[in-house]
C-alpha cells in the first residue's frame, strides 16, 4: 500500500539532492507533489521524470526568501490538489565554514533568510491551511547535524540550523498538542549532493574545527528521503518535535 496516497506534499529545494529524492519517493508513495526551487530548469526535469513514472508533480519557481513566492507555492497546492498535507522545508545553503569573525553581514543575512526565515514563512502559511483541515498536516524541516553541534558549518549555517531545530520544537509543542500539525526535523550528516560544490572558499579556521571532529561517512539522498517518508506518513503518528539524526554514526562517537 502506498504510504502517502491522497496526500498533497510541497517540497522546497526539489531541484537537486535530498529535495529531489524526497519528491521522487513521495510521488512513488502516492503523494500529489508541488516541487519548489529557485532553479526552474532543474525542477522541471524532476517534475517530468515523476510524471513519466506515473506520479503527480507540479513545478513552481520559488525563492524561499520571497513571501509572494511562498504564497504562490502554498496556493498552487491548495488550488490544484485541494489540500496541503505535508510541507518539507528542505531548501538550504552553506556558508563556506566562515567563523563568526569572518562572516560578513550579507552572508549572515542570506544564510538566515534561506535556511531559517524561509521555513518560518512557509510553515506560517501552511499551518493556516493545515489547522483548518480535518486531518491537520505534517511539517518536516531538513536541518543538519549543524543544528545540533557547533562545527558542522560556519557560524551562520550552525546558527540557522539550530534556529530551525528550535522552530521545529515550537511548532510541535504548540500545534501538535492540538492534535493537528506534527512537526519534526531531520539532521543529516554528510550527504552526496550538489551542496558540496558551493564550498568554494572554505575558512581555514572553520574547516579545521570540522576536521577536529573527524570526517563522517557520506550518505546518499535516498537514505534521507526514507527518513522523510517515515516522518510524513502515519507510521510516525506519535513522533512530534523530534530531530532524527541520519549521519551514519558520525556524531555517535
Ligand atoms: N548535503 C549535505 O551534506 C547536507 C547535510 C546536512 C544538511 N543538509 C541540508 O539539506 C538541505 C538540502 O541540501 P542538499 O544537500 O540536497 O543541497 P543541493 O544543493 O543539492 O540542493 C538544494 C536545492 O535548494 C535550492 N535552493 C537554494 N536556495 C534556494 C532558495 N532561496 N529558494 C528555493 N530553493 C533554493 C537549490 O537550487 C537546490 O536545488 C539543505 O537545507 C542543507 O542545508 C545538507
Amino acid at each position: 500500500m502506498q504510504k502517502l496516497a491522497n496526500k498533497t506534499a510541497i517540497v522546497t529545494g526539489a531541484g537537486s539532492g535530498m529535495g529531489k529524492a524526497i519528491a521522487e519517493l513521495f510521488a512513488r508513495e502516492g503523494a500529489r507533489t508541488v516541487l519548489a526551487d529557485i532553479n526552474l530548469e532543474a525542477l522541471e526535469a524532476v517534475a517530468a521524470q515523476i510524471q513519466q513514472a506515473g506520479g503527480k508533480a507540479i513545478a513552481v519557481k520559488v525563492n524561499v526568501t520571497e513571501e509572494t513566492d511562498i504564497e504562490k507555492m502554498i496556493a498552487t497546492a491548495v488550488e490544484r490538489y485541494g489540500t496541503l498535507d505535508i510541507l518539507v522545508n528542505n531548501a538550504g545553503i552553506m556558508d563556506n565554514f566562515k567563523t563568526v569573525a569572518e562572516v560578513n553581514d550579507a552572508l549572515w543575512d542570506r544564510i538566515l533568510a534561506i535556511n531559517l526565515t524561509g521555513p518560518f514563512k512557509a510553515s506560517r502559511a501552511a499551518i493556516k491551511i493545515m489547522e483548518k483541515q480535518e486531518n491537520g498536516g505534517v511539517i518536516i524541516n531538513n536541518a543538519s547535524v549543524g543544528g545540533l553541534f557547533g562545527t558542522r558549518g560556519g557560524a551562520a549555517y550552525v546558527a540557522s540550523k539550530h534556529g530551525l531545530v528550535g522552530l521545529t520544537k515550537n511548532i510541535a509543542a504548540t500545534y501538535g498538542r492540538m492534535g493537528k500539525v506534527r512537526c519534526n526535523a531531520i539532521a543529516p550528516g554528510g550527504v552526496n549532493t550538489n551542496i558540496t560544490k558551493t564550498i568554494t572558499e572554505p575558512s581555514e579556521m572553520g574547516y579545521k574545527a570540522l576536521m577536529n571532529v573527524g570526517e563522517g561517512v557520506i550518505g546518499e539522498p535516498e537514505e534521507i528521503a526514507a527518513v522523510a517518508l517515515f516522518l510524513a506518513s502515519d507510521d510516525s503518528s506519535f513522533v512530534n518535535g523530534d530531530v532524527i539524526k541520519a549521519d551514519g554514526g558520525w556524531t555517535a562517537g
